[in-house]
């Protein structure tokens, strides 16, 4: 990037401490994007890149939009911040009171945070205090899946099933994991939903049988894993998680932080596949990825359990200075009214066949071992160079985005979200892009 640079107006790099970033290696050679509009990035030597990733799987209704910056930008001037302890302001009742509409049946009581990390610990907390509140306050165990990422808390960390993001940490002593339904052996090149492994969720009765159910508060996947490379669920397989949960008393929590939001045709995915869960955590397609914001969904018996003892005393010790901020509120509210006026929740469907097909025509590239789609989700793994895992991830990524696009890489395998409004024309462009660098992969 350095050649096409202009380095008279780049800022001083040395101290942001930058988050999930090779620091020295960025530093060294700079990925600035200055504007955005559409489906666009603008880099900071004025090139176009088309947005392969919704950002970081939060933009869904594209860039700059307009009436969330009036909005957000009204509401500022109206009512900056107003505290949620206590207090309320309008926004907060009217935004919730929207999201619950747009839920799966029965999730119609909403917890708001400021992030995804957020909203995964609000909700393994509620978990805790939900059997609490109906004396097995002995459920303390938290069920989590290899492979899993549930944002960077701690109770995330420990229900999480990345190894990096655990092993310098702490992580609750009480969590455990069901195994990963990743397995390329039977079901690479999966159209969908692969055939194979909805078995994978009868490790549920191995940890019952191991830990007793009712020492178990909750179980918690993504029902598409998205920062492991796009797991599309085996068929078969949530609905599976679902019995046994409502089985052993379990609770289950589904984290949709990147498939609410219209990533796979739905409002959230649980609306797609059938299986609603007891909770639901979500965040960056909430806001369009303009305002730090999560909401935690909770059943009606979830939250009615809780709704108990003396009127005047808190139910649930937990909240955040920002839970409903004015602004955010003002944020997601607009960007409901965007989805909603261009039908943009449903757009996975009907843009799905085209985008299966675009991406899994990459499938005679050099070094492709595995393509997975699900909505306007996908994955393409390319096999590790033996000497350098993850070298050819981190080429892609600079590759495409010197070539006009930016996508996402975990390890060797490049993640793609494109915005909700991509047009069959974009989809073609991103994946001519990856094509060629593709073949210039050496
Ligand atoms: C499924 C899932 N949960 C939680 C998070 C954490 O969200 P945040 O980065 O907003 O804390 C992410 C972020 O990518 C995610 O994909």
């Amino acid at each position: 990037m350095n050649d096409i640079s202009d380095r008279r107006n780049r800022p001083d790099l040395d101290a942001f401490w930058m988050p999930f970033t090779a620091n020295r290696q960025f530093k060294a050679e700079p990925r600035l994007l200055v504007g955005a509009k559409g489906m666009y990035y603008r880099t900071e030597d004025g090139r176009e890149i088309i947005d392969g990733a919704a950002g970081l799987w939060c933009v869904n209704a594209g860039h700059g939009r307009e009436e969330i910056a009036a909005a957000v930008g009204q509401q500022l001037l109206t009512l900056d911040y107003a505290p949620s302890f206590q207090m309320g302001h309008p926004l907060a009742f009217d935004f919730a009171t929207a999201l619950a509409k747009l839920a799966p049946a029965g999730l119609d009581r909403v917890f708001f945070t400021n992030s995804g990390s957020e909203s995964v610990d609000t909700a393994l907390k509620i978990a805790l205090a939900y059997h609490r509140a109906r004396g097995e306050g002995q459920r303390t165990r938290l069920i989590g899946r290899e492979k899993g990422y549930h944002g960077v808390g701690f109770g995330g960390i420990s229900v999480g099933g990345l190894v990096n993001n655990r092993r310098a940490f702490l992580t609750l002593p009480g969590a455990d994991h069901l195994r990963h339904t990743h397995d390329p052996e039977r079901n690479a090149f999966s159209r969908g939903q692969p055939a194979h492994g909805a078995e994978r969720a009868e490790d549920l009765e191995r940890l019952i049988a191991l830990h007793g159910a009712e020492t178990i508060a909750a179980v918690i996947v993504e029902p598409v894993a998205g920062s492991a490379g796009v797991l599309p669920p085996p068929v078969g397989y949530l609905e599976r998680l679902r019995a046994l949960c409502t089985k052993h008393g379990i609770l289950l929590i589904f984290d949709e932080v990147i498939t609410g939001f219209g990533r796979l045709g739905a409002p959230f995915a649980s609306q797609v596949f059938g299986v609603t869960p007891d909770l639901m955590t979500t965040a960056k397609g909430l806001t369009n990825g303009t305002f730090p914001m999560g909401a935690v969904f909770a059943s009606r018996g979830v939250h009615d359990a809780m709704m108990q003892g003396p009127q005047n005393a808190m139910e649930l010790f937990h909240g955040y200075t920002y839970s409903g901020h004015p602004a955010a509120c003002a944020a997601g509210l607009a960007t409901l009214e965007i989805y909603r006026r261009e039908a943009l929740l449903s757009r996975a469907t009907e843009l799905g066949p085209a985008w299966e097909a675009a991406i899994h025509g990459l499938r005679d590239c050099p070094h492709v071992i595995d393509i997975r789609n699900l909505g306007l989700m996908a994955a393409i793994e390319l096999s590790p160079r033996p000497d350098a895992p993850g070298a050819r991830g981190y080429e892609v990524l600079v590759g495409a985005l010197k070539a006009g696009a930016l996508v996402r890489t975990t390890g060797d395998t490049i993640a793609l979200s494109p915005p909700l409004i991509v047009s069959a024309a974009e989809i073609e462009h991103l994946v001519a892009i990856l094509r060629a660098v593709l073949r210039a992969l050496p």
